[in-house]
């Protein structure tokens, strides 16, 4: 069992931290918090002293003293000792109601809240700017890759162009075994259930809820702008095919789940776009090689050019790293009476819709052997303004498979393309409809 305050012959009054959950991630930041203690004290300047922990089951909670386990948080966020609060609870409610009183009465906060952050950072921001306080949340998004941070602080000098990540390891790993395996998704996501990669309801990262909000966190940032989930575009995995990742394969490509944020503009109007699918990629592009449950964050910026993040995006230690750096970060602000950077939403641009979205799409078509066939194909590409980059015939007679790469186009006039083969009576199926990122431009 760990110590329930510093030891040694530091005098220093101690900065009083509460931590709200203790599960994965939390009884990882209380061990850190215990086996670093002298490190992080000699680093923020006071010691760190872990006042009270949040939990709703008490008694299953064996490995962290007893006497600061409550299962009263709302009690807990409002202790007049308490300084710092850690929230790793996760969800919107009760933890926004926590939050805001723990802002309100003067305590910095950090956490890990994705799903929080991305629904509500406004009101967040607000209670901590009108506190005097910090909010500070680096392991919501891709967990212990330094990545909020250099967003926020390192580029503030400069003006990113384009964030594209994947940074939903679950998703990852379904679609890296898939790749090396040809298993089908329900077999790819059994295994990935098996080796605890995804949860028994696996429906946040398979239906990319989870890569959306980090997608609205990483844009908000990125472009100086207050992005919600609900501005996300969102398609998840569960529709991708053993097919569409051969399909991928012949081409040179794989299948990734990307979280893409990009600057555009439309008539003169600058905008923001932000979306999660899948995507095939090409083998050269440096986030194919990103396998496992890793995650990875490529950032275009104007001045620093392409820089790319990778490492561990979940996991409890490594998540925990991310909680502590931003602890350190925010028990040292409290030392010098300072404050870290605060929400920056002045650029305040408007979010295209997907529609509007210039994308290429891969389509495959098993068509039957007609003469004309192709002719009419094309023609339904012309008729919606697509213009085809490249064609591609698979096999013969009534087995064979036409693949349609197109250039870029608004996504609705991609998207009519597709209805309008379906309606073909030649066209036995339209299969491996999918966007393709990352191809040289056009
Ligand atoms: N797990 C990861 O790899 C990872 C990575 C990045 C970010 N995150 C984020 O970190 C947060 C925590 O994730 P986790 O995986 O650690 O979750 P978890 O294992 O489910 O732990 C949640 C903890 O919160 C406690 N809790 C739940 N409701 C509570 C309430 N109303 N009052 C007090 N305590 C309450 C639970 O108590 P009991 O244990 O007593 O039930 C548990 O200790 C989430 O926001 C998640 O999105 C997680």
């Amino acid at each position: 069992m760990m110590s329930s305050s510093t030891e040694g012959a530091d005098k220093r009054a101690p900065l009083k931290v509460a931590l709200l959950g203790c599960g994965v991630v939390g009884s990882a930041v209380a061990r850190l918090l215990s086996e670093q203690a002298d490190d992080l004290a000699a680093r923020v300047g006071v010691p760190l002293e872990l006042a009270g922990i949040a939990v709703r089951r008490p008694n299953r909670h064996t490995d962290v003293p007893a006497e600061l386990l409550t299962t009263d948080a709302e009690a807990l966020v409002s202790r007049p000792d308490i300084d710092l609060v850690v929230e790793v609870i996760g969800g919107i409610e009760p933890v926004r109601s926590l939050l805001l009183t723990a802002l309100k009465s003067g305590k910095s906060v950090v956490s890990a809240n994705k799903a929080l952050l991305a629904e509500d950072g406004a009101t967040l921001h607000a209670a901590a700017s009108a506190n005097g306080v910090d909010l500070y949340y680096e392991a919501a998004v891709a967990g212990a890759i330094p990545l909020l941070r250099p967003l926020r602080e390192s580029l503030a000098g400069d003006r990113i162009t384009r964030v594209i990540g994947i940074v939903n390891g679950t998703t990852n790993f379904i679609l890296s075994r898939m790749a090396s395996t040809g298993a089908g998704f329900a077999e790819a996501l059994a295994e990935a259930t098996e080796l605890g990669y995804a949860e028994a309801d696996p429906t946040a990262d398979v239906d990319g809820f989870d890569a959306a909000a980090k997608a609205a966190i990483l844009a908000g940032l990125a472009f100086h702008t207050r992005v919600t989930t609900a501005d996300v575009y969102r398609e998840g995995i569960s529709g991708v095919t053993a097919a569409d990742v051969a399909s991928a394969a012949a081409m040179g490509c794989t299948v990734k789940l990307l979280a893409i944020c990009e600057r555009t503009e439309a008539d003169g109007e600058e905008l923001v776009s932000v979306r999660v699918h899948p995507a095939m990629i090409p083998l050269s592009h440096p986030l194919a090689g990103v396998g496992d449950a890793f995650n990875a964050v490529f950032v275009e910026a104007e001045a620093a050019g392409s820089l790319m993040f990778y490492g561990r995006g979940a996991g409890g230690a490594p998540t925990a790293s991310a909680v502590l750096g931003d602890l350190v970060a925010v028990a040292r602000n409290r030392v010098s009476a300072s404050r870290g950077a605060g929400e920056s939403a002045y650029a305040d641009l408007g979010v295209q819709s997907m529609g509007d979205v210039m994308t290429r799409y891969h389509v495959a078509l098993d068509v039957a052997d007609r003469p004309g066939v192709l002719a009419t194909v094309a023609s339904a590409f012309a008729d919606n303004g697509v213009s085809i980059q490249t064609v591609r015939q698979e096999g013969r007679g009534d087995a064979a498979t036409l693949v349609l790469v197109t250039h870029t186009a608004p996504d609705a006039a991609l998207a009519s393309t597709v209805e309008r083969l379906a309606q073909f009576d030649f066209i036995r199926r339209a299969g491996s409809v999918m966007r393709v990122e990352g191809l040289p431009s056009d």
